[in-house]
């Protein structure tokens, strides 16, 4: 599909968000095939790192709002959950190059991957207080470890964001770098990882992830059923409603 590109060359998958008109906001059909591009690279062994990359103006502006009310998820074989699921579990090398905007799941995601690059104009922001709702993809356990609590609270409870030098700082970003050579600094270093052996690069995720992944899928699943229920009460409507109308949204009786 057109809104998610992939590409693989010399052993690195490269999956490409490719819907700038509406900030690479994801829908349905955009999870799907990422999960898709994922899965069919755990046992491909053609592919031995994956990278995922997004506009040098913006990396994701999280869930496409409409789509969310139109189509919401429904359980966990759903697209946005396999997707979650697949990065969640990924075996291989798993980097991403942000630069503009990382909205939502377009900041937690980068919890699941191995190297993170960013354009010194990366915004991370994680509003889902702000929208009624909860975190997801187990943020709610990964930001605060990464962060620590107080910082994660900002994160969390504000959904105040931050910029690239505050994420190179606690650690969510490796290297800060001007949004014209993030994508590309990003591919050159998954070109070191795939001229590494791919069984000591596997193991080596395994043991350094070791203990965590049950947790980390138990918590994206306890997440998913409530940011479900939430996303049909009237906070949520709220805010989706006030997003559409291009207004802010009255939370005083909520
Ligand atoms: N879902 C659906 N459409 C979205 C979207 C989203 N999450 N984010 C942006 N868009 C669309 C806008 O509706 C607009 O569409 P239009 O041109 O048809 O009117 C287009 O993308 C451009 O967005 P705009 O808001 O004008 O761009 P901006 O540069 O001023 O701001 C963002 C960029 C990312 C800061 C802003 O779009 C934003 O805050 N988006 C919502 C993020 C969000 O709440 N995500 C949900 C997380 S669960």
């Amino acid at each position: 599909m057109s809104d998610i590109l992939v590409h693989t060359e010399a052993g690195i998958r490269t999956i490409t968000f490719n819907r700038v008109d509406k900030k690479n906001s994801f829908t349905s059909a955009m999870y799907g095939a990422m999960a898709e591009a994922l899965a069919s690279a755990v046992d491909d062994p053609g592919v031995r790192v994956v990278l995922l990359q997004g506009h040098e103006t913006v990396f994701s502006a999280g869930n496409d709002i409409g789509d969310f009310l139109n189509n919401p998820p429904a359980g966990l074989d759903s697209p946005v959950f396999r997707f979650l699921q697949g990065i969640a579990t990924f075996p291989k090398p798993l980097l991403a190059a942000v630069c503009g905007p990382a909205v939502g799941v377009g900041t937690t995601l980068l919890f699941h991957c191995d190297l993170v690059y960013a354009g010194d104009n990366a915004a991370f922001s994680m509003p889902f207080v702000n929208l009624g709702l909860c975190p997801e993809a187990a943020s709610s356990l990964l930001v605060p470890q990464m962060l620590g609590y107080h910082r994660a609270a900002e994160a969390l409870l504000l959904g105040e964001p931050f910029m690239a030098e505050a994420a190179l700082e606690v650690g969510l970003v490796n290297r800060v770098l001007p949004p014209t050579e993030a994508n590309g600094y990003a591919q050159s270093v998954a070109k070191k990882l795939a001229a590494k052996p791919l069984s000591s690069l596997i193991e080596t995720k395994r043991l350094m992830k070791k203990g965590q992944e049950e947790r980390v899928l138990r918590t994206i699943a306890e997440e998913g059923e409530s940011f479900g229920r939430m996303l049909r009460e009237p906070a949520a409507k709220e805010a989706f409603g006030a997003f559409m109308e291009r207004r802010k949204p009255d939370f005083s009786q909520l």
